[in-house]
């Protein structure tokens, strides 16, 4: 049975363009800090991706870096603050981080979202440049916080605010359209069809980011090390391919068909989460009472569909989901399961497999 790819917030496939551009392996291998012409023709390229995702952006107060990826992104950003607000319901890169810096750890309510004004007070009363991770899209439940709450925030506390934009690309409304106002914005390039390990951040060009690695003096000394010159080529192939091919009501009303169909599967054993918030386009967070997660998945996978939970560790067994334990769910912290979708789905497919396996675990 050909399996049904539903884990696209872990990570997506290679977009079509990216796949054609690696097949033909003319890429720029160069390195490009080498003077000769190839170096150039190499650092050129990247230049030109760079003027590509500054247009598509446009921030203009704001330059940008490339790294390995959002988590690398993350850890250069925050730790130039002298103190951090986080969400415990975070990426691991950022609460994981928060140990080793002066910090302040938030949490959600059972809706996903937070108490500005007690944020805002609490921001408040903290000395030094400080810096409040703002998740625009939860990874696992698909919540979207709205940039103009991070706004408000930044505007009644002085604070910097980093976005993470990780899970944004082609899973919101309008996702080019960044508030120029806030000041870093991170983004990973596995999440949206280009190559892994390749990733790049916004920061205003006011911030006094400091480096997080040291070395050769690349990117004007904000990350030392040789600049993946193909990686880089296919943020710009992908990010193009996703732009063209983007139809967010379509995505939206096949997500709704399988959320309504699977609801109908079991109103006492499924909760889908964060319903009545602001979701996203592609992502169908629920838990399964019944069963944790690691069983669910199992059987979703011999029934021809990969599944995520959102709170998979490194071993790739799930474990409990904090975001859960805020949601107020701590009973079922390990019950979460994530479908999340691309540009193209068959979503009568999928909601077939969805009845079987559940007609089998129910
Ligand atoms: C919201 C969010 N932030 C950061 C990351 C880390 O991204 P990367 O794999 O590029 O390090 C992820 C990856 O799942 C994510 O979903």
């Amino acid at each position: 049975m050909n399996q049904i790819y539903c884990d696209y917030n872990a990570t997506s496939p290679l977009a079509d363009s990216v796949k054609e551009y690696l097949a033909k392996g003319d890429f720029f291998f160069a390195n490009p800090s080498s003077v000769h012409s190839m170096g150039k023709a190499a650092a050129f390229s990247i230049f030109q991706v760079s003027e590509y995702l500054k247009k598509t952006f446009s921030l203009p107060e704001h330059e940008l870096f490339y790294h390995s990826g959002a988590t690398e992104g993350v850890n250069t950003v925050l730790r130039n603050f002298d103190h951090l607000f986080y969400f415990s319901s975070d990426h691991p890169c950022v609460t994981e981080l928060s140990s080793e810096l002066d910090s302040t750890e938030l949490k959600i309510g059972a809706n996903g979202f937070f108490d500005k004004e007690e944020i805002i007070e609490k921001i408040k009363k903290v000395e030094g440049r400080v810096i409040l991770n703002f998740t625009w899209v939860h990874n696992e439940t698909g919540i979207v916080w709205d940039l103009s709450t991070a706004q408000e925030i930044k505007e009644r506390t002085g604070c910097f605010i980093h976005v993470d934009a990780a899970q944004v690309i082609g899973k919101v409304r309008n996702f080019t359209k960044l508030n120029s106002f806030l000041d870093f914005y991170t983004f990973s390039a596995h999440k949206f069809g280009a190559m892994k390990a390749v990733g790049f951040t916004f920061y205003n060009k006011h911030s006094s980011l400091r480096p997080l690695l040291f070395g050769g003096g690349q990117q004007k000394n904000l990350r030392s090390g040789t600049l993946n010159a193909p990686g880089i080529k296919s943020i710009e192939l992908a990010l193009t391919e996703v732009i063209e091919h983007f139809n967010p009501e379509e995505i939206e009303r096949k997500k709704n068909f399988i959320e309504r169909e699977l609801k109908a599967l079991s109103k006492e054993e499924i909760v889908i989460l964060g319903e009545g918030s602001s979701r996203n386009l592609n992502t169908i967070n629920f838990l399964f009472k019944k069963e944790k997660a690691d069983i669910v998945l199992s059987a979703l996978d011999m029934n021809g569909i990969a599944a995520g939970s959102g709170s998979a560790c490194s071993s790739a067994s799930v474990k409990k989901s904090q975001t859960l334990i805020d949601m107020g769910y701590e009973k079922f912290a390990h019950h979460g399961i994530r479908i999340s979708f691309g540009a193209n789905f068959d979503e009568i497919l999928i909601a077939e497999r969805l009845k079987k396996t559940f007609a089998s675990l129910l």
